[in-house]
């Protein structure tokens, strides 16, 4: 935790624009009055058990039924215990008598190259690649480690994972070999799935040679299958290492998915927590398929009438849920890219969305930023006119480029829609459901059915309006988190320990008159850098492992384009505090965690500001580290100096 106790947090924001749902906007499958989303949240929050029940029944195809709907309190809930499910055959083979020909993946490559998967094509490849898993030795509940670029075959593996029952954690392409050794090594992964490299900005990110080199460190991994997505020069290890290719042909294409207990794991994803190690959140298989498929109908109003387009990268929850699971349990149509947006210019995006007449557009403040900065002329010279809907997630939304992308992107006709989530909640929870709450520029708006937060001091009362708090959530929902992955303990203690009982978001926020949460940011020391979680722990131990430094501190600072830039304050034991060192060591770092944890500045010093107690006084740093005075007091400061030296080191 950090020494800055929350509890009352000062809010700095003053937003009094209001968008009323724009006319044009005709909800298609989501709620379609104000008053039917009320009924249906008062009715999940009087009623979870029966609310849930029978959308459950309604909405998910179950080999049995379920004997009952959820039992135990947070954080032990279970959901839908008794049933049999397969998040496969939810998201392909129920599709397949009214939809086999219906685009399920229009993909498009970095370089330009294009691929379109309808339902049937997906059902068969998935089949396909399970039975290859089964030849490989995978068996239900073991876990396989995908580290790949954005392609249809990311698609595929998960899911053929999801039919045998194998549990995926997937790891974004953009993680060092580090990062994923100690991902195949806390989940004891048996087999990765890799490709020999991926396409960013016209260059091939080495994917294959990042996974050898994990392997040297993480010997539960048995087997490795490579796809072959741009013919980069990669060794193969012989019976360790298949080509996709090879394996495929011949396969069959009939594998029965197996019917899986409801709770039974369905992946771990690894997210940053408050210190050095990664969590790996686990996902179970039938409450996460109802919220993801609920949230998607309610947030998005995804019919069959649209073409969706998330923009995520799939190695993130926002992937998982909204572009695999959400989407195809509805039977949508979703665009997949696999590149930059600025390859090769600025309006790549925008010409995807002309090209494809994308309707439903899902995208990172952090990128909105960009957009904004390379400027209009690039969103100008494509026809935008398909488009109803717009949504944003990852951080807190600043109102002007809120308002950037309504004129600009939106033509002022699209609803906006500010999710909040994490990874932890495996689907949205916050959000204006479209065309019927009215919005405001920076603010997540309203819960979702099932949702019931609350705005806590540290003591576990509740906040009045406008007072800023910490943010939790008072009752169970399908979606959540089950557990850490091999560390319960750790679960209970990161969520459910600082108020018994209750989920503890690790977000400070505010309500309004209106009952509209603002969300104020993390409170804990976890950073968010371009919308992606990285925790100050983390990029600690990545610098203290270097051989010249002595003590490393990190905090974060308000960064135009990423929300968050990375600052370091770094003692050595040895070498020289040049620009030569900054550039080892940020190399280093990248090295350690991957290129999301370039530091934005290094900041050397003799010693690190820290009370008499010893602590290091991470406010004093975050104050020097965005170039602000340094507000309150600093009489508890061992060695006033300190300060001094670390703000002319400012040269980075
Ligand atoms: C932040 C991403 C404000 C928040 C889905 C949360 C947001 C963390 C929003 C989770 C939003 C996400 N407004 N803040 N609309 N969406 N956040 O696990 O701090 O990668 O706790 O999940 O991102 O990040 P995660």
């Amino acid at each position: 935790m950090s020494d800055t106790q929350p509890g009352n947090i000062e809010n700095v924001l003053q937003e009094d624009r209001r968008f009323p749902p724009p006319a044009e906007f005709k909800p298609r499958v989501s709620f379609k009055t104000n008053a039917e989303y009320e009924a249906a949240w008062n009715r999940a929050k009087d009623d979870p058990a029966g609310f849930w029940g029978e959308l459950a029944k309604e909405n998910l195809e179950w080999f049995e039924p379920f004997t009952s709907v959820m039992s135990g309190d947070m954080p032990e809930t279970k959901w839908f215990e008794g049933g049999k499910i397969n998040a496969s055959v939810q998201c392909l083979d129920r599709h397949l008598e009214k939809n086999a020909n219906k685009a399920a993946i229009i993909w498009e490559g970095e370089p330009g190259d294009t691929r379109v998967l309808r339902y049937q094509d997906l059902h068969r490849e998935v089949c396909k690649f399970a039975n290859v898993l089964k030849r490989l030795g995978i068996e239900t509940g073991d876990r396989v480690t995908i580290y790949m670029p954005m392609v249809p075959e990311l698609v595929i593996a998960m899911l053929a994972c999801a039919r045998i029952g194998a549990t995926h954690s997937i790891i974004f392409a953009g993680f060092s070999a580090e990062a994923v050794a100690d991902r195949n090594n806390d989940a004891q992964a048996k087999l990765v799935i890799t490709a020999d490299a991926g396409w960013r900005r016209g260059k091939e990110v080495p994917l294959k040679a990042a996974v050898d080199e994990s392997l040297e460190k993480s010997p539960s991994v048995e087997k490795v299958v490579v796809y072959q997505r741009t013919g980069a020069d990669v060794t193969m290890v012989p019976d360790r290492d298949y080509w996709w290719h090879e394996l495929m042909e011949n396969e069959s294409t009939d594998c029965e998915a197996v019917a899986l207990d409801s709770e039974h794991p369905l992946f771990i994803l690894y997210t940053s927590g408050s210190t050095g190690k990664p969590k790996g959140v686990l996902h179970t298989t039938a409450g996460y398929m109802l919220g993801t498929t609920m949230t998607t109908r309610w947030t998005f109003d995804l019919s069959d009438e649209d073409t969706y387009w998330c923009t995520a990268d799939i190695g993130w929850i926002t992937g998982h849920s909204y572009i695999v699971y959400g989407p195809l349990s509805n039977g949508a149509t979703s665009v997949m890219y696999e590149g930059a947006p600025n390859w090769p210019d600025e309006g790549r995006f925008w010409e995807l969305v002309e090209k494809y007449q994308v309707s439903i557009f899902y995208t990172a403040p952090t990128a909105i930023r960009a957009f904004m900065k390379w400027g209009d002329q690039w969103p100008g010279k494509a026809d935008l006119s398909s488009l109803r809907l717009l949504g944003t997630v990852g951080e807190p939304i600043n109102p002007e480029a809120w308002m950037w992308y309504h004129e600009v992107i939106g033509g002022e006709r699209c609803p906006i829609v500010d999710t909040w989530w994490q990874t932890e909640t495996g689907g949205i929870m916050l959000t204006p459901v479209p065309g019927v709450t009215e919005t405001k520029p920076g603010s997540c708006t309203k819960p979702l059915p099932g949702v019931v937060p609350a705005i806590f001091d540290e003591q576990g009362n509740a906040l009045e309006i406008n007072q800023g708090g910490l943010l939790v959530m008072t009752q169970p929902w399908p979606h959540m988190l089950r557990t850490l992955y091999g560390d319960h303990d750790r679960f209970v203690e990161t969520y459910f320990s600082k108020f018994e009982g209750i989920y503890f978001a690790g977000d400070g926020a505010r309500t309004d008159e209106d009952g509209y949460y603002w969300i104020l940011g993390r409170v804990d020391d976890v950073l968010n850098v371009s919308g992606h979680r990285l925790s100050t722990m983390e990029v600690e131990s990545a610098l203290v492992a270097h051989e010249a430094v002595a003590e490393a501190a990190v905090v974060g600072f308000p960064h135009d384009l990423k929300g968050e830039g990375i600052c370091c304050f770094v003692t050595l034991k040895s070498g020289e505090p040049n620009a030569e060192m900054k550039k080892e060591l940020t190399a280093h770092v990248r090295k350690q965690i991957g290129a999301i944890a370039t530091p934005d500045q290094i900041r050397f010093a003799p010693a690190l500001p820290k009370t008499r107690s010893g602590k290091i006084m991470r406010r004093l740093l975050r104050d020097i580290a965005a170039g602000r005075e340094t507000a309150g007091d600093t009489t508890t400061l061992e060695d006033s100096n300190i300060l001094a030296a670390l703000r002319k080191n400012d040269d980075s």
